[in-house]
């Protein structure tokens, strides 16, 4: 393939991020993780599986960043996953020094690459690779809202019975419970479903929206979402080696947007072969705005715990 991509920690998201781009023949891609032999085993595996898959991807496992050289996009999932009972920022201790670590360790080697990074805290973490980057603030981007959206979305399909493909949703703001569907501008066929569901309903979808996460880790009791989360980083992926202009909620760094400033969240971005070539501001409502200034607030505590961890 004549793209590269290198995704970091090899575990449930990791290897599913790696599969999936490996199967839709995006990139060559390198699997990162510091458990010995387990991203060589992946890799292989992965590789196994290709004639049968039909596809024509490079698949390596690494223990050390030698391989990731030269890398178009750097995916980071590396961390220590949220187990039941444990919120988001509960990890943000453990999971900043790892992503300070192999944020640098990265950059290093593909100084050119773009950043999506999928580990949680998710805004937080944003922060973390940015500074450890150095990279301009048009390719470091967050994974979150296009998983919540997505979420969204297939509660739509489910209440409405129609077609997942004819539905459209966006989930604005940090990616915690605080985050901010927006019912105004999600459509099924480009009918606001403001005008196809009662309040009460509309309600109850945001609300599982919100819950989201929480709702599948304790179901799954070991650890959190991962086949939703890679189809949304690869999503993301994509849209960045094709250089398609894809409009995505994604965790960008604003500087005034929305009058918020100097804070990753979640917002509508242009993603394209340069990262997030635009920042989409749409007209908020005075409650949407306020919901969405709450959530920045949020962000902003848990940015504060990292000033303090540091
Ligand atoms: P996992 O535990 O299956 O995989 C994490 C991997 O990271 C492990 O294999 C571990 O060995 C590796 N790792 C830890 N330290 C490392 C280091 N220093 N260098 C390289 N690899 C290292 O966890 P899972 O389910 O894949 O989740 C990964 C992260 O993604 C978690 O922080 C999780 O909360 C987050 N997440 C975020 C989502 C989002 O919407 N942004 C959605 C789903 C997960
Ligand atoms: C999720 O939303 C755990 O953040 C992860 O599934």
């Amino acid at each position: 393939m004549d793209k590269k991509v290198t995704v970091i920690g090899a575990g449930n998201v990791g290897a599913t991020t790696a599969q999936r781009l490996a199967e839709k023949e995006l990139c060559d891609v390198v699997l990162i993780d510091i458990a010995d032999g387990m991203p060589q085993g992946k890799a292989l595996d992965l590789l196994e599986a290709a004639p049968i898959e039909k596809h024509d991807a490079s698949i390596r496992g690494a223990n050390t960043y030698e391989a990731s050289a030269g890398s178009d996009i750097i995916i980071i999932t590396a961390g220590i996953p949220r187990k039941p009972g444990m919120s988001r920022d509960d990890l943000i201790k453990t999971n900043m020094n790892i992503m300070k670590n192999v944020t640098a360790e990265a950059a290093e080697q593909s100084p050119n690459a773009i950043i999506i990074i999928v580990s949680n805290p998710l805004d937080a973490m944003c922060h973390v690779a940015y500074d450890a980057s150095g990279f301009s603030k048009n390719r470091v981007i967050g994974m979150a809202g296009v998983l919540d959206s997505a979420r969204f979305r297939a509660f739509i399909s489910m209440e409405l019975d129609v077609s997942v493909e004819n539905t459209h949703a966006f989930v604005l703001g940090g990616h915690g419970d605080t985050m901010v569907p927006l019912p105004r501008y999600s459509t099924v066929a480009g009918i606001p479903i403001t005008e196809l569901m009662s309040a009460e309903r509309i309600e109850a979808l945001v609300d599982r929206t919100r819950k989201g996460g929480g709702e599948i880790v304790s179901l799954l009791k070991t650890g959190s979402a991962f086949y939703a989360p890679s189809s949304a980083a690869v999503e993301m992926a994509e849209a960045i080696l094709k250089d398609k202009k894809k409009i995505l909620p994604c965790a960008a760094y604003l500087e005034g947007e929305y009058g918020i400033n100097g804070l990753f969240i979640g917002v509508p971005v242009k993603l394209g072969a340069n990262g997030i070539e635009d920042i989409i501001q749409i007209k908020l409502t005075d409650s949407e705005n306020a919901a969405l200034q709450k959530s920045a607030d949020a962000v902003t505590g848990l940015v504060e715990d990292l000033k303090k961890l540091a």
